[in-house]
């Protein structure tokens, strides 16, 4: 049996932006993980079990959803159209697909077909735009490669996305990139990610951050949507796209010479970008201005917004913590940007996770 594991993330800088072409956001690693172990089976099935469910098919069923997945991205390329991946996630019982899309693809891409049984936990609180979904398709496409002798990140990084696509449609890719190579990605549309270098996280064991769960749940391909339709609908608010990229290429110096309080108030710019585009809503505004109030840096949105998570940077992260949870946030502090990427997980046991 070979267990792996891949962090959740925060986006620090410039969601929504990234999603069109030259659009630039920066990205942490958190110190949430989820895991996967998996096992060879030998009886021609493949067993996925998660929070979600269990389900048990032929290997056959797998692949078969692998080809059908690969000619929807195919077709939506041509088309502009991605709700046929959208609707092959929402066919698939308990929304065990992409899990399922990725046991397919190693199966058939590598001829074994004896099966496996997978075993996938999270500790990446789900729906909180936290990247639990890559988080969990990075673990498991970790765990069958190793378990076949093939890891290989680069092809963790492409089952990760995929899966990410048959939730979104058309991601941009930086939660797949993030949690498969950890620590800090700065992340442009159409090119290289690039991981960045920053001496004082590693020494403070990370950046820590303050992150609000708002209890609101919204998919991130709705949101997507919404800015895409709100930036046809109203052009001049397309600027707001340049501006936010100009808020990244900032954000890279600000982290490198680690000026919490220059970081702080990108963030809040960025909050005011975030709100005009619409994706945030009050119980967002509230938890950002409680932050504010208690003495935070900076706080905004992470993510697709509509609900989810905000963090906030601030000298002492748990202050603001106390503060939230008092006016019943459940919150608490995460260590960003000094956790690794997917990684298989020598001597840990399905048990001990
Ligand atoms: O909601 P999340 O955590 O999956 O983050 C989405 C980030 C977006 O920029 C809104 C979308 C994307 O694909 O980059």
């Amino acid at each position: 049996m070979v267990v792996a594991s891949a962090p959740g993330k925060v986006i620090l800088f410039g969601e929504h932006g990234v999603v069109y072409k030259g659009g630039k956001a920066i990205a942490a690693a958190i110190n949430q993980r989820s895991y996967a172990s998996v096992e060879r089976r030998g009886d021609g099935h493949v067993l996925i079990q998660s929070d979600l469910g269990i389900s048990r098919e032929p290997v056959d069923k797998a692949v078969g959803l692998a080809n059908e997945f690969d000619s929807a991205v195919e077709a939506s390329r041509k088309t502009g159209d991605y709700a046929p991946l959208r609707s092959l996630y929402e066919s698939e019982p308990m929304r065990l697909g992409p899990a399922k899309m990725i046991a397919g693809r190693v199966a058939r891409d590598e001829k074994v077909y004896d099966g496996f049984t997978i075993h996938i936990n999270t500790r990446v609180p789900s729906g909180c735009h936290r990247g639990t979904s890559s988080s969990v398709g990075a673990a498991e496409a970790g765990g069958l490669l190793a378990c076949l002798d093939r890891f290989d990140v680069r092809r963790v990084d492409e089952l990760a996305y995929a899966a990410d696509r048959m939730i979104v449609g058309s991601p941009s890719g930086i939660d797949s990139t993030v949690v498969t190579y950890g620590g800090v990605v700065t992340f442009t549309k159409g090119e290289e990610p690039k991981q960045m270098n920053i001496p004082s996280l590693h020494a403070n064991g990370g950046l820590h951050l303050a992150v609000a769960d708002t209890g609101v749940r919204v998919d991130t391909g709705k949101m997507v949507a919404l800015v895409r339709r709100t930036l046809n609908e109203r052009p001049e608010k397309g600027r707001l796209i340049g501006e936010m990229n100009r808020i990244v290429e900032e954000g890279v110096d600000v982290l490198k010479s680690y000026d919490l309080s220059r970081a702080g108030l990108l963030m809040n710019h960025n909050q005011w970008i975030l709100r005009s585009l619409g994706v945030s809503i009050p119980r967002i505004e509230d938890a950002c201005s409680i932050a504010l109030r208690a003495g935070a840096y900076g706080a905004k949105l992470t993510g697709a917004g509509g609900g989810g998570s905000v963090i906030a940077l601030a000298e002492h992260p748990e202050r603001i913590v106390e503060t939230w949870r008092t006016h019943g946030f459940d919150a608490d502090v995460v260590a960003c940007g000094a956790e690794n990427g997917v990684r298989v997980e020598n001597g840990l046991r399905r048990s001990m996770f």
